[in-house]
């Protein structure tokens, strides 16, 4: 006999799918999870380095990209950081803030799913697991997903299976075309929170692999205060994976690797230390071999007293401002989130319905909304899981 009836189905039992049938199993809704991943929340499992930084304090709708700046408001707004921490608290579950208002588990991540399933158990909510789907039907206002294990109907459907970041923890575009199906448009995915790499020119770049330093990163208009780190490849760290969410084909990136000395240091320190050189100088503040090769590539080998003030203010002038001009990312198989997604102003910004197709959600990173790097991706996971979960 065929299981159900259900009053929704949830496609993907990730952090958004989990929260929003959660919610709506608790509201009295007779909801089914569907996921072809074995593993529920896959993605919470190995966040935040095993230990799931699982919101953000400073949780706001600037920190988040999307083509329509404002549409992330509503649902943050009405689900925030402290709601979350109730929740996990609730829970029993420890936790602590690292830096910047990130919020993290003392314990492990796996902490983070298990109180998601009790909230689903909680919520009576069936999960269907480890089954692919074949075909997603729509007729008569019902919504009938067949699987390898059956075929399931429902008059709501909700879109939870993220984005194509990560594809073998089982991450796939199947988002989007099911979107484009029901004819909601997708803005174009790309890598973000991503490395980036270095053209083969930057030699003396690569070659300072597994150095890291704290800059202040620039792409366009954005710019991220946090840590750099050079890699074989090219450049990755915070402030390089912030950037990255921004950076398109063709653009440069700019280093400031002085974000802590006062402007006109240089000048000054030739006054307090003239027989210094710039490499020497720069290791004070800088990794040994990033001094090193930062002299090198200004050209300044003489002491700081057998140098020009013009050339020494030139030097830092670029120093604050190194540019880069990166030839691609690393791509979705090592990028932690996805900008782009299905689009917005299709979408009720209230609960993340379809304003054209009755019945039919999107939530979480399968939507064109992707937050920094820091727990915000996860604030929207939930905070859209719950706003469609209350309004299924
Ligand atoms: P998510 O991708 O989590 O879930 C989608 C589900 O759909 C998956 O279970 C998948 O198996 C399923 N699915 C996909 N295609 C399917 C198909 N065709 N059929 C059936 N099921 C399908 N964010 C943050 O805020 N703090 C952090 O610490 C981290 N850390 C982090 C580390 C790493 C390595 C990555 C890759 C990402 C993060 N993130 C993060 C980002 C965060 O993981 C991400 O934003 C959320 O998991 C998105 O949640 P969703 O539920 O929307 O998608």
């Amino acid at each position: 006999m065929a299981p159900g009836p259900f009053d929704a189905i949830v496609l993907g039992a990730g952090g958004a799918g989990l929260m929003c049938a959660a919610v709506a199993g608790q509201r009295g809704r007779r909801v089914l999870i569907i996921d072809h991943g074995r593993e529920p929340g896959a993605k919470i499992l190995i966040s935040g380095g095993g230990r799931c930084n699982f919101t953000n304090l400073h949780t706001a709708p600037d920190r988040y990209l999307s083509a329509n700046p404002h549409f992330a408001r509503s649902a943050l707004g009405r689900y925030t950081p402290q709601d979350f921490v109730e929740l996990v608290e609730r829970h029993g579950i420890a936790w602590h803030e690292k830096t910047l208002g990130q919020l993290f588990c003392d314990g492990s991540a796996p902490q983070i799913v298990r109180m998601l399933l009790d909230e689903c158990d909680a919520g009576g909510v069936t999960l269907r697991l480890g089954e692919a789907i074949r075909d997603v039907g729509h007729a008569d206002g019902r919504f009938t997903v067949t699987t390898d294990g059956g075929a399931f109907d429902a008059p709501r459907l909700v879109i939870a299976t993220g984005g194509p970041s990560i594809p073998k923890l089982g991450a796939t575009g199947f988002a989007y075309d099911l979107a484009r199906r029901f004819g909601l448009m997708v803005v174009e995915p790309r890598p973000a929170l991503v490395p980036l790499t270095l053209p083969p020119g930057e030699a003396l770049f690569h070659s300072l692999a597994g150095v890291a330093t704290p800059v202040v990163a620039r792409c366009g208009g954005a710019r991220f205060g946090e840590a750099a780190l050079f890699t074989h490849r090219g450049l990755s760290g915070p402030a390089i994976l912030q950037v990255s969410s921004y950076w398109r084909h063709g653009q440069a990136i700019g280093i400031d690797f002085l974000p802590c000395r006062d402007a006109g240091w240089l000048v000054a320190a030739k006054r307090s230390a003239p027989r210094t050189t710039l490499r020497r100088l720069l290791g004070d503040t800088l990794p040994d071999r990033l001094a090193a090769t930062l002299a090198e590539q200004l050209g300044v080998a003489a002491t700081l007293a057998d140098t020009r003030d013009a050339v020494l203010a030139d030097g830092e002038k670029r120093l604050r401002d190194w540019t880069f001009l990166p030839n691609g990312t690393e791509g979705f198989a090592k990028a932690e989130v996805t900008v782009g997604g299905i689009a917005t102003d299709g979408l009720s910004q209230r609960d993340l319905s379809a304003t054209r197709v009755p019945g039919l959600y999107a939530i979480g990173e399968a939507v064109d909304v992707t937050g920094w790097l820091g727990g915000y991706n996860f604030q929207w996971a939930w905070a859209s899981g719950w706003a469609a979960g209350e309004a299924l």
